[in-house]
């Protein structure tokens, strides 16, 4: 079990039976028969296979019915059997992909891992599947600690944590909190092509119309433009003179800066450290709360957070994560710890959800992944080198690499939207899972599993790429 059992409530008290039983030997064995019999079958999936022809009718079905109950086709025609081996999963149709897209970011220690595995297990034992507002257990206590020991490091003062169980639930939570404090401002600044979430209020934060249609308008959202690497000082001379023309156009009536550091669904654009802190300096100079979304980029690039990465320890007020975390969070400074009442939630995650994100985040920072070289910034070196290889080859075809550590793109076709869509559908046939991400261009991008990727991972990878680039037009 995670390190609350490891250091019993009190030596000098009687065991907790919890504690008991998670030390149970019975438990070890059950637990050490389990991961064998996982290992056995995973270890298996070595490489990428199409389906199995007798599977394929079955599984035409299966995708079918699930289309129709939801209202809607699957954007890849991907239901998983259950079993994976890190990057490798199999599909119900007995094919197996390379998976470098894990669910959007969220699988990112890969399928089946063997920690996953034991955390589940640990999990199975615990007296409910569900954690909540009510009713939490110990390990929510040290989630949260881990979550905000990582953030304060060095020198943010994110002392608050709340855990919620979706990206979009967490900066939903972030806006509360801060348009509570800035009340009446009821305004929010964002960057262009910013990729939020999907609730009411976060879909007037997306810069993506399509995401809004038909939706009243809940917010009053401003946007500035993002940073421009080829033109680093006159990208961010505009950002900064449109800020202050939004904050002038409307007196006190801001409440939130809202940054997404590393612009994720906007096309793996990165940021840098003088843009932010120049925007930042000038929002807090008017009285905005600065919150930075990581529901994607958290534990990808060479800090647990990007904003450490980007040295804004200083500026930042509130910060969500999601997806590789398992649980999303809020966390905030002092100042904005919300009156009784505003957050709170029936679910705040899954006892699993917990436990898993727990060992993930502690064998990414154990096993190396921060850190100018450690393996967030290795596999992102190995993988660029990759592309701008096949971009020297097949210089229609490909352009790139973009993204930083464990995000990782490239421009297919020009950034031409249906030649990156068909392109992402070849790629899938072929056995590797990417998807789009920006719109003009429209590119292709990657979120490596960074607890189990490996070199040969990304070289077949590249190999694939390459098979379905040298059959490909592009004009
Ligand atoms: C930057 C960012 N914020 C918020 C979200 C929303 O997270 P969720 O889909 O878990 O609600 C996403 C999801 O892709 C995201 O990339």
């Amino acid at each position: 079990m995670a390190t609350v059992s490891e250091a019993p409530h009190s030596t000098k008290l009687p065991p907790l039976l919890a504690d008991q039983l998670h030390t149970d030997p019975r438990l070890a064995e059950a637990k050490r028969l389990i991961l064998a019999a996982v290992a056995d079958y995973s270890s298996q999936l070595t490489k990428v296979r199409p389906a199995n022809p007798a599977l394929t009718g079955e599984y035409a079905q299966l995708l079918d019915e699930f289309s129709k109950l939801r209202g809607g086709a699957l954007y890849f025609p991907y239901l998983s059997s259950g079993i994976g081996n890190g990057p490798f999963v199999e599909l119900a149709d007995g094919s197996v992909k390379l998976d470098l897209i894990t669910g959007i970011g969220v699988h990112g220690y890969g399928h089946s891992h063997p920690e996953m595995v034991a955390a589940g297990i640990d999990a199975a034992v615990c007296d409910t599947v569900m954690q909540g507002n009510l009713q939490q257990d110990r390990y929510s206590v040290e989630l949260s600690r881990l979550l905000t020991d990582l953030a304060c490091e060095s020198g943010a003062k994110l002392e608050h944590c709340f855990l919620s169980t979706s990206g979009a639930m967490a900066n939903e939570n972030s806006l509360k909190i801060a348009f509570q404090k800035h009340a009446p401002a009821d305004r929010v600044i964002c960057f262009e092509h910013c990729f939020a979430g999907r609730t009411l209020a976060l879909a007037q934060l997306t810069d993506k119309a399509a995401y809004r249609q038909g939706l009243p308008t809940v917010l009053n959202v401003d946007y500035i433009p993002f940073y421009e690497a080829a033109d680093p000082i006159g990208s961010t001379q505009r950002a900064v003179a449109k800020l202050r023309e939004h904050l002038e156009r409307f007196p006190g009536k801001h409440a939130v800066l809202w940054l997404e550091l590393i612009q994720g669904e906007g096309g793996y654009h990165v940021g840098h450290h003088d843009f932010f802190v120049a925007l930042a300096e000038v929002a807090h100079q008017h009285g905005l709360c600065v919150i930075a979304d990581e529901v994607q980029t958290f534990c990808r690039t060479t800090r647990p957070y990007a904003f450490q990465h980007f040295g804004l320890d200083q500026h930042v007020d509130v910060v969500t994560i999601g997806k590789i975390s398992q649980v999303c969070a809020t966390l905030f400074t002092d100042t904005y710890k919300p009156k009784p009442g505003l957050v709170s939630q029936t679910f705040t995650g899954s006892t699993w959800s917990i436990l898993a994100g727990l060992a993930i985040i502690r064998g990414l920072v154990a096993n190396g992944n921060f850190g100018p070289d450690g393996l967030n910034m290795r596999w992102h070196g190995r993988f660029a080198a990759g592309l701008q290889k096949l971009a020297d080859k097949y210089p229609k075809h490909i352009a790139g690499p973009y993204g930083l550590g464990g995000m990782v793109a490239f421009t297919p076709c020009g950034g031409s939207a249906e030649k990156a869509k068909e392109m992402c559908l070849k790629l899938y046939e072929a056995g590797l899972m990417c998807f789009l991400a920006g719109g003009n261009p429209t590119r292709l991008r990657f979120l490596l599993p960074l607890g189990s990727v490996e070199d040969q991972h990304i070289d077949l990878a590249c190999e694939l790429i390459e098979s379905v680039v040298s059959k490909m037009e592009c004009h």
